[in-house]
């Protein structure tokens, strides 16, 4: 272990912060894929400014993931830090007038959106049931502006809260974040480390009954209890990746323990214990097939990370 590893496993160790070498990411991802990551830590959110000052101040490279849902780990592995934000997961109701239309919460980055959607539901509070049965965190959403049957979490962002390379921590209206189709812009190298939402008072049973529809219609289209890391490739302009994926003649397509999902074209399945390569050749022969049948380029929404 090189002195700046050794300072950060101290710190780390000393805070009891989980800290872990080399350790495999498919144990941290949805796709159940991922090589090793040289390290691992899950820190709190008071300690992620010391962490990165120290992975700075070493040069060491580092990696922000939160729930590991909408990624692929190459077989490779990470190289440096993979800091897991699922350490960070408060969220509150603020304190607001009781004749107020509007409710706000903070929730930290690391937070579920189930977890958030499951206390708006309790408390009557409306504007995020449409990303029902996303399986990610409210960080991994907002970066990605996660979005489903017409409803994207920008729909409902007042603000951001942001840990900036400098480590200072700000605060930034989402008027002035750049958001588009499963796309964020936000200050380089800044990490997301919670935010603020606004949601709209509203009778307890009638979000209830919203969430359990789109929860329903979910789970009759997508293959959501298969290990996948969601839709792989961006719908193209007016069109579903996935039906142009099925009318290609996908559906049902392997290699090795990868699969394009029986159920939705854009679905990729781990049926055992797939490798990212065959995960990126599939991607491939898919993409082909629909560049042959309808010249349409897919572009993927997966990030994929790591090393070859
Ligand atoms: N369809 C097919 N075959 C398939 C898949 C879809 O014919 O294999 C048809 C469906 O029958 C439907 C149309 O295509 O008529 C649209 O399908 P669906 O409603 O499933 O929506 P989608 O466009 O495929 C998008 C998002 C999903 C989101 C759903 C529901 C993208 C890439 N996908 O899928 O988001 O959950 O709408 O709103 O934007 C994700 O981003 O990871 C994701 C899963």
């Amino acid at each position: 272990m090189n002195a700046d590893f050794r300072l950060l496993s101290d710190y780390c160790r000393l805070n009891k912060i989980d800290i872990r070498f080399n350790e495999p990411m498919s144990a941290h991802t949805s796709l159940r894929i991922g090589g090793v990551a040289d390290a691992l830590i899950i820190p709190k959110l008071r300690f992620l400014p010391d962490i990165l000052g120290i992975l700075k101040d070493g040069s060491i490279p580092y990696t922000v993931i939160g729930s590991g849902t909408n990624v692929l780990i190459m077989d490779g592995g990470v190289e440096g830090v993979v800091l897991l934000t699922e350490g960070f997961y408060a969220v509150e109701i603020l304190p607001s007038e009781s004749d107020s239309l509007y409710q706000e919460i903070y929730a930290e980055a690391g937070c579920r959106l189930k977890r958030i959607i499951s206390l708006c539901v309790d408390s009557g509070l409306s504007g995020i049931e449409g990303l029902s049965g996303i399986p990610g965190s409210l960080g991994g959403a907002i970066a990605g502006n996660a979005g489903s049957f017409g409803f994207e979490i920008k729909d409902v962002l007042k603000s951001v809260h942001l840990l900036m390379p400098d480590l200072r921590q700000i605060e930034i209206d989402a008027s002035e974040i750049d958001f588009g189709y499963r796309r964020a812009i936000l200050p380089k190298d800044s990490i997301i480390v919670g935010a603020w939402l606004r949601l709209k008072r509203r009778d307890p049973v009638a979000v209830k009954k919203l969430v359990i529809s789109y929860l329903r219609q979910k789970s009759m289209r997508q293959p959501i209890s298969k290990r996948s890391a969601g839709c792989v490739f961006k719908n193209p302009s007016g069109v579903s990746a996935g039906k142009l994926i099925d009318e290609a003649g996908c559906k049902g397509m392997r290699i090795g323990d990868i699969e394009v999902s029986r159920m939705h074209g854009n679905f990729f399945i781990n049926t055992g214990s797939a490798s990212a390569c065959d995960f990126l050749r599939l991607m491939d022969i898919v993409s082909k097939k629909v560049m042959d049948e309808f010249g349409i380029v897919l572009e993927p929404e997966i990030k994929i990370l790591g090393r070859q």
